[in-house]
């Protein structure tokens, strides 16, 4: 009986003694905890990855053409820009298998012979919402394409794509850090990002003045 009254002194004097190094101890697991949730798990429950159909070789096929990205990537008489080519334009050198690749085995089987459209994905993809046009930014902004979209013109392999699980919308526009920090203007596309240029150039002509210049410029 009295050993195990003792006993029991014995363990409250010990709780009692230093109260202030197991609340240290667990706020140092918590916060270690939450930095791994925070920046290691939480970005891999948020984004899915997806790979393009076709791993899209860009500095092979900018050697292989006359005029550079604008055989593929150009603008139409209207202004219009062509975006991503379609099939068509790929079966004048693809109607049958050309090299020994793999990727190219697979995509002549898979789109070529059926005729089948890639369904590519687009990395720079805005919302329904926006309304942007290339035009403007290319032809009379003289901006290069990298600095929006980075050196994927150069690039030797597709990039993984990433899906905001919550929004669906690509990665590329929140931006690849967590916290939101650009380095390169390329890193992120958010409203705020076209926003600041469009402030800094006076691109302003929308009918409703803000700050932020008319929504209407970039709003549908
Ligand atoms: C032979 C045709 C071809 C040429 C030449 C070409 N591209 Fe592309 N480009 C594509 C295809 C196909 C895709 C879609 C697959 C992908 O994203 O890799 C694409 C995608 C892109 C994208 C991705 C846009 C987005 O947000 O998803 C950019 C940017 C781009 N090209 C820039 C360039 C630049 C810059 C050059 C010149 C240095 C160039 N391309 C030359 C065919 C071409
Ligand atoms: C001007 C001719 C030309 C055009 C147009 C062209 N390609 Fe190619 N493509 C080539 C050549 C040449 C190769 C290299 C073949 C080899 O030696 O493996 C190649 C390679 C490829 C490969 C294999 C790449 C690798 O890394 O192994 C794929 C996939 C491919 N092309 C897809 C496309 C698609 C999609 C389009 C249309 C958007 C397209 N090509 C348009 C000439 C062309
Ligand atoms: C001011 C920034 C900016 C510049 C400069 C720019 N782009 Fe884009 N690009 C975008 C945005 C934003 C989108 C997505 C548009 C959308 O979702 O409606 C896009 C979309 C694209 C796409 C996919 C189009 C589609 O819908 O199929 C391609 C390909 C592309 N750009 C290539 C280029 C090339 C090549 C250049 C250089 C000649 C270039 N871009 C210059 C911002 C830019
Ligand atoms: C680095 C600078 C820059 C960035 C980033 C930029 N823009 Fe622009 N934008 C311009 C300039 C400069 C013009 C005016 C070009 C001209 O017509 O002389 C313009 C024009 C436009 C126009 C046409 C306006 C009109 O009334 O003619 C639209 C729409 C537009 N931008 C949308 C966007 C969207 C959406 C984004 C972000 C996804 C964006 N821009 C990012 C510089 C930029
Ligand atoms: C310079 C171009 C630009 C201007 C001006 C602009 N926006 Fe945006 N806005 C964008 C872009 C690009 C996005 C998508 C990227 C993002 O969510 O940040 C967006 C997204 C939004 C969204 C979220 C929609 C969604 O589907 O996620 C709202 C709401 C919005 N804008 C409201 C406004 C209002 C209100 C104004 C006027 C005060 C305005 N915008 C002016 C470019 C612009």
């Amino acid at each position: 009986m009295s050993t195990h009254k003792d006993q029991t002194k014995a363990v409250s004097d010990q709780d009692t003694e230093g109260p202030a190094a197991p609340i240290i101890f667990f706020f140092i697991i918590g916060f270690a905890a939450s930095l791994v949730i925070g920046w290691g798990i939480f970005p891999k429950l948020l984004y899915s990855q997806k790979h393009q159909p076709i791993d899209f070789n860009h500095a092979v096929h900018v050697e292989e053409v006359d005029d550079g990205c604008e055989s593929c990537h150009y603008f139409r008489e209207d202004g219009s820009f062509s975006g991503i080519p379609d099939l068509e334009s790929c079966m004048e050198c693809h109607e049958d298998v050309i090299g020994a690749s793999e990727e190219e085995e697979k995509f002549v089987e898979e789109y070529v012979v059926p005729e089948r459209e890639v369904p590519w994905l687009v990395y720079s993809r805005q919302p329904d919402c926006v309304y942007f046009s290339h035009a403007p930014h290319v032809i009379s902004g003289k901006m290069e394409c990298a600095e929006c979209h980075g050196h994927i013109g150069e690039s030797d392999h597709a990039r993984v794509y990433e899906e905001n699980r919550i929004t669906g919308y690509s990665r590329d526009i929140w931006g690849k850090n967590m916290i939101g920090i650009a380095k390169n203007p390329w890193e992120r596309m958010k409203m705020d990002d076209c926003s600041k240029c469009h402030i800094r150039e006076n691109v302003n002509q929308g009918s409703v003045q803000t700050q932020k210049g008319g929504c209407f410029v970039c709003h549908k």
